[in-house]
This record gives structure tokens, sequence and C-alpha cells, in this order.
């Protein structure tokens, strides 16, 4: 794609770089090179254009396009086919129809904005355009269908990761550096409230997986919520400043990538075990384990190999609360 190609060159240089060199570079003539810079400057980019000098990047625009993520990605597998929307249905639902066609592991589905956005238990997510990520993950793993729900934890990992390395970088050595937790199974967690969701959805046979839809929505640059969203916050809340929305993306995709490997090995959280504890919130934490018809209290102490949250309950034993059955709440609100 030769726009996602420019933008990769001229963002590397950080200086003019000639029409002829970036011809070269590319293997496509001049107008061709001039066609995308016009189309790149439409989008919002700005771009001196110079005659004898060429081309140079002075900024860019906050946009979530296949050219923007594209020219960020460094991965091997994970958004290397990516489909970005300015407006669509559900992310989760292109990105099902588009398994159902056939489109590869490792499919991204993106939208500027969602009319029938989805969250978990029915709910709806809301989904304003240009402040959030709204993204879905096309995987055709090759692991037992009774372990792909470890995949939603492997992601909030991922996506908890990402967003913690912008949030450092945006703090630049400054304290204290504002930074996400995980509230079992996987929503993350700043500042005591709710900045992202994952949604996964699956099409499975008793032993096999067709494929598995990870949906993820972010609060990225949202500076205010509606009131019914009071438990919700966004990094640029937190962070005082704005983010790219593309290099959150491309980032989750990069640690995803990462730590699915790491997964895929044994088919369990042994790997990132660790990792996920460290950011687990409810790490000692008296949590309320809404088991219908069976509602009591333990305090969480982490997961165990399978994802399951570890809870000691009050007469010593300890309980695995498996995320599919139960929501965990604190019992002092949401964390
Ligand atoms: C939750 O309830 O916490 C999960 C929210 C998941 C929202 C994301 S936004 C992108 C994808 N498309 C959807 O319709 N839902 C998920």
């Amino acid at each position: 794609m030769i726009k996602e190609e420019i933008l990769k060159a001229l963002r590397g240089s950080g200086d003019y770089i000639s029409g002829q060199e970036l011809c070269e570079k590319l293997g496509v003539s001049r107008t061709a090179v001039w066609k995308a810079v016009t189309r790149l400057k439409d989008e919002g980019y700005e771009i001196d254009s110079v005659s004898n000098r060429g081309y140079c990047l002075r900024a860019l625009p906050d946009v979530v396009t296949e050219a923007e993520i594209g020219s960020r990605l460094r991965t091997k597998i994970m958004g290397r086919t990516c489909v970005c929307f300015d407006s669509t249905d559900s992310t989760n639902i292109q990105a099902k129809r588009l398994a159902e066609e056939g489109a590869p592991h490792g499919t991204l589905v993106c939208a500027e904005t969602q009319t029938a956005g989805r969250g978990r238990r029915g709910r709806a997510w809301a989904s304003p355009p240009g402040e959030a990520v709204y993204m879905s993950l096309l995987l055709r793993p090759k692991i037992r269908p009774e372990h792909a729900s470890m995949l939603t934890l492997v992601m909030g990992l991922a996506v908890a990761s990402a967003c913690n390395e912008l949030l450092a970088r945006a703090a630049g050595g400054a304290e204290p550096v504002p930074r996400t937790g995980l509230k079992w199974p996987n929503d993350l967690v700043l500042n005591g409230k709710k900045a992202a969701g994952i949604l996964t959805e699956m099409n499975t046979e008793i032993d096999s997986i067709h494929y598995v839809v990870i949906g993820i929505g972010i609060n990225v640059n949202t500076r205010t919520f509606p009131e019914e969203l009071s438990q919700a916050t966004s990094l640029c809340q937190a962070a005082g400043k704005p983010f790219m929305r593309s290099e959150l993306i491309a980032l989750c995709m990069e640690y995803f990538e990462t730590y699915d490997e790491q997964f895929e090995k044994t088919e369990d959280l042994r790997g990132l075990k660790t990792a996920y504890e460290e950011l687990l919130v409810n790490k000692g934490r008296q949590v309320r384990v809404l088991e219908p018809g069976n509602e009591h209290t333990g305090t969480a102490l982490g997961v165990s190999d399978q994802g399951e949250l570890l809870v000691r309950l009050q007469d010593g034993r300890t309980e695995k609360v498996y995320a599919g059955e139960v929501s965990v709440r604190g019992i002092y609100g949401y964390v």
C-alpha cells in the first residue's frame, strides 16, 4: 500500500525526502507518489512539498486508517490484514462476517465509530467518533476449544501493557506515572475506573475452533463522560494529554503477538501469570463472587494456570472462579 509506505518513509526520515528517492524506494512513478501525498493531505496530514527538496511530514492527524496503522505495525501476523471503517455497526460483527468469508488469522477490524457497539452481558458499548479505539481481532488458533477463553486474558494483558507503555512515555519521567491495571478477568482499570473492556466471541465445534473474535474498546482521548458512565475514565484524563490511537492499536497488536506465542506453547497462562498478576488490581483484596444463588465474599489471591481467579474463602478453602460463570466485584465499589 503506497500511502502506508510513504508514511513510513516520511516518519522514519524526520526531514525532507526527495520525490525521486520515494519513487525508487517504493518502485512507483513520481505521479503515483504525488497522488498518494495529495490523498494523505486530504486526510489531514500536514506535508510540506518543496521543489528540489521533496516532501516533509510536519504533523499527523489522530486517525484510525489502514495506512496509519500499517505504517506503525512491527508484527508478523497480528493486524497485517487490516480493515478500517469510518462507521460500522460493530467491529465484532464485521470481524465475524470477514471470518465467515475466509479472512486470515490475525485480521484486524477497526472503526472510528460504531452504531451498535456491544459490551458484555448484552449491554451496549457507547461508541462516539474520534476519541476511542474500537477494534476486533480475528484469530484462528490451533488450540483446544476449552482453552480459547484464556485468549481474552492474554489480550487484556496485551492492552494493559500497551497502554502502560504509552502512559509512561507521555509522563516523560515525571512522577507519578499513571498505570492501568486489570480487574479480573479483563477490564482495564485506571485510577479505580474502567478504561477499556473486552468482548470475546467464538465459533467452535466440540474439538475444533473455527474462529475467535476478540473485541476491544479503549477510552483513549475522551475528555468527559456522560453521567451514566461515571465509572469510566480515559488515558487522556489520566495523563492530561491526548494519544495517537493508531500508535496504541499497533502497540496492542505487538504485545498480543508476543504474549500469544507464549500462550500457544503451553495452551495455558503458565508463562504469563507473573505479568498478569503484577497488574491484577483485585489481588489481595476482598471480592464478591456473584454466583447465581450463591453470592459470597473472599480474598482474591491471583490466577490459576487456566486463568481462573483464586479466591480464599472465609473457611480457609481456596476456590477457583471460572470467568464464564460468574462475575466478581470489589466489596467497596467497582474494583
Ligand atoms: C465490556 O463490556 O467490557 C466489553 C466491551 C467491548 C467493546 C468493544 S468495542 C469494539 C468491539 N465491538 C463491539 O461491538 N464491542 C467490542
